[in-house]
């Protein structure tokens, strides 16, 4: 799939679905040429031509001057001479702030090599994936730079990442290291990306790529609710089923940042790592720093395509939770039920009634630990609240269990409370800047998760409650952002390392658990969706979407976050009305309908529901346990954004032999006398004739993706409706 042609210097990544070009120019420059859609052949057709650009630096000798580097497109540029942002950014021993890169080996590996201590994709088997690492070496500093890129078989990405190493005799520092970056030629480029809130997660903004600079990013010490480390580059044209788009994501946890940066002759760098803000490393000799991994994503078939690629490639290139691949269970969270007001007595009849309708899983969300009664205490007391549940833990799993339901726990790990024997014990385990009292969120501190013993200590806390309780699932929350980012255990020159060192020691502490725990389906948290990303993804396999359960905010939740991750990773929840969050009223078929688009539970009261209700939750679970095979794995369509100007939402799943499909429109709002719309279905067999629970005859696929139907008037009567259809293959009337 990697070839290098030695007379051009040129290398072509290409696995008939995409191919990426890079070639050593003069002075053994890595640039950019091409990333697009596969080419069988590279002839040097695109070559950056030689022109004598005012005020742009060139090497010497001065006879060169139609070569800058301020006007190459470059692969991982480092600033010398170059005007735009560069990738990676070095303060040297004398001061200097500088480093200049250039080719000076390559390797062509079959495989995907792990990223140490950091998540990467991953290839099971060796062909699936080629792999080129080329070293960029800084002449005066002894700096080399390995550049990887890894093409997959069947998917139309390109992984990238970087390794420096310091083979100089000084310490550097690094200020800048970023996984990715790439300059591509003048065009109608627009970005894409999904930003929001706590409870407004992953809304989708696009904008016209303008000179300047465009970024997004974070310094919360976490990926965030306000921007997800996720940008697509489109065009005016672009839609869901047409038009380029190009994705770029980061597979990492914390501080990010993104940018697109259109220079003065429309060219356009894209760029992806770990955020510069605040960040520093210190590289001693023969030391080396592996950046994050970045992914980029090429469709020329729309945005659904691309979102396909990065669905397949974490579900099969990502995840490595053993649970990745099964049906996930549906759940049942008490947190909107009781909050923190639970005991035995009162968590029984939910257990009770929801073994009953046949719900898989009870978890038991906060307030079990410490002295916990509300969130002004016990974070990091990871033993039992004593007297607040009868036979304690052991006792609720053993009920649960008998039951014949599965067990699940909340845990907090990363947090202190301030009134917590934890703080009282080690008051200099939070992360404080020095003789200052740290900022609290929701009333709690941040463990220095880059200290060893920190994690040791959580981690064997953790493990003595699982070796005692049988524990089947744990949802895994983090409740702030980290502010007084500072260790007490590393030296001034290393402050700078904290926020990615806090990452890496969370990786530590993850995989330990994960490891020796694999039975137990872990779920991300971070007060919903504020750490819904690819790093934890490698770990967990599935994410709480958003403390927001409103069906109708969670349209655009869930649309938003299916651009990158799959409708398997998304908890989501049927919760009570009027919605804790924002008061609305919706029907239990729409809240159900949206929950079921993703992974499906409740999140509410059960001994306060009618028997008609009651009923209707039980169809609702037999219902999801029925397509639940096709809803978690089927390839993912959006149909209607709730982005757009239209009156419905919609999306579906197909599965691979386009014989089984599940689809499912909204309408938010009432309309008298309404505007009709006709319903078009994708991703169906164009001749394969189906029938569709709802509609009365046999259609082919043609006549449901292209003709289409008129939704039911019904659907517009009251706001928020929602309709499933069942679309079954079947033989030819
Ligand atoms: C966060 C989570 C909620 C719940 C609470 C408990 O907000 O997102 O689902 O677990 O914490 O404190």
């Amino acid at each position: 799939m990697i070839t290098y042609e030695p007379t051009t210097q040129t290398f072509h990544l290409t696995n008939g679905l995409i191919s990426y070009v890079l070639q050593i120019t003069a002075y053994d420059v890595l640039t950019h040429v091409y990333f697009g859609q596969a080419v069988a052949e590279i002839n040097g057709l695109r070559r950056y031509p030689m022109l004598d650009r005012s005020f742009a630096p060139n090497y010497a000798p001065a006879t060169t001057r139609g070569y800058s580097l301020d006007t190459q497109p470059q692969e991982y540029p480092c600033g010398l001479g170059d005007y735009r942002s560069p990738a990676v950014d070095v303060r040297r021993a004398d001061g200097g702030q500088y480093v200049d890169l250039h080719y000076r080996t390559h390797q062509i590996s079959a495989g995907k090599p792990a990223l140490p201590g950091l998540p990467a994709t991953f290839a099971t088997d060796q062909d699936a994936a080629e792999t080129l690492t080329i070293d960029l070496e800084d002449p005066t500093s002894g700096l080399v730079v390995k550049v990887q890129y890894s093409l997959f078989q069947s998917l139309p990405v390109i992984t990238r990442s970087a390794e420096i190493q310091n083979n100089g005799t000084q310490p550097v520092t690094l200020t800048k290291a970023l996984s990715a970056s790439l300059d591509l030629p003048l065009d109608d480029w627009e970005v894409l990306h999904l930003d929001g809130s706590w409870g407004r997660e992953r809304q989708i903004t696009r904008q016209r790529v303008t000179p300047g600079t465009f970024s997004l990013g974070s310094t919360r010490g976490t990926s965030s609710h306000q921007h997800n480390p996720f940008l697509a580059l489109t065009h005016p044209t672009t839609t869901e089923d047409q038009g380029e788009a190009i994705g770029l994501t980061l597979i990492y946890s914390g501080n990010h940042q993104m940018t697109v940066e259109e220079d003065q002759f429309g060219s356009v760098r894209l760029q992806a790592g770990i955020n510069p803000e605040h960040f520093s490393w210190q590289l001693q000799p023969q030391a080396s720093f592996q950046t994050p991994e970045a992914v980029l994503a090429y469709s020329s078939t729309g945005l659904n395509a691309m979102s396909q690629a990065y669905h397949r490639l974490f579900l099969d290139h990502l995840m490595t939770s053993r649970h990745t691949h099964e049906v996930r269970p549906i759940l049942i969270n008490n947190w909107e039920a009781t909050y923190f007001d639970f005991t035995t007595e009162r968590l029984t009849p939910i257990i009770q009634q929801a073994a009953r309708l046949g719900i898989e899983i009870f978890v038991l969300d906060d307030g079990w630990f410490g002295h916990r009664a509300n969130d002004r205490s016990s974070l990091g007391d990871w033993f039992e609240f004593p007297g607040k549940l009868t036979g304690g833990l052991a006792g609720l799993a053993q009920q649960v269990h008998t039951s014949g339901m599965k067990f699940g726990l909340w845990f907090e790990p990363e947090m202190v409370s301030p009134d917590s024997d934890l703080y009282r014990q080690h008051p200099d385990w939070a992360l404080a800047l020095p003789d200052t009292t740290p900022l609290t969120g929701r009333g709690q501190y941040v463990l220095d998760f880059s200290r060893q013993e920190v994690r040791d200590y959580i981690g064997a806390e953790m493990r003595t409650l699982l070796d005692r309780v049988p524990i089947d699932y744990i949802k895994w929350d983090m409740n702030r952002s980290l502010s007084d980012v500072f260790s007490r255990a590393l030296p001034p020159e290393q402050q700078g390392e904290v926020a990615h060192r806090y990452v890496l020691g969370l990786y530590e502490l993850i995989e330990h658990l994960t490891s020796a725990y694999p039975n137990i389906l872990f779920e991300s948290c971070s007060g919903g969706g504020g750490r819904f990303d690819a790093g934890m993804l490698y770990y967990m396999p599935q994410t709480w979407t958003s403390d927001n359960t409103d069906a109708v905010d969670r349209l655009g939740i869930q649309y938003g976050t299916s651009l990158l991750y799959p409708p398997v990773t998304m908890g989501s929840h049927v919760s009570a009305v009027p919605n804790a969050q924002n008061g609305r009223q919706t029907s239990l078929s729409m809240r159900a309908s949206v929950a079921m688009s993703a992974n499906f539970g409740y999140e509410l009261d059960l001994t306060e529901l009618t028997d008609h209700e009651l009923t209707t939750l039980g169809e609702q679970i037999a219902f999801y346990k029925r397509h639940r095979q096709l809803i978690q794995f089927g390839t993912f369509y959006r149909l209607y954004s709730p982005f757009d100007d239209g009156a419905l939402t919609g999306w579906g799943m197909v599965d691979t032999p386009r014989s089984q499909a599940i689809f499912f429109i909204f309408t938010t709002h009432a309309q008298a006398h309404p505007r009709l719309d006709v319903v078009r279905f994708k991703g169906l067999a164009a001749d394969q004739h189906y029938t569709v629970s709802g509609l009365t005859g046999v259609f082919t696929g043609s006549e449901l993706m292209h003709v289409g139907f008129y939704l039911d008037p019904a659907a517009y009567y009251g706001d928020n409706n929602a309709r499933t259809y069942v679309v079954t293959a079947t033989d030819a009337p």
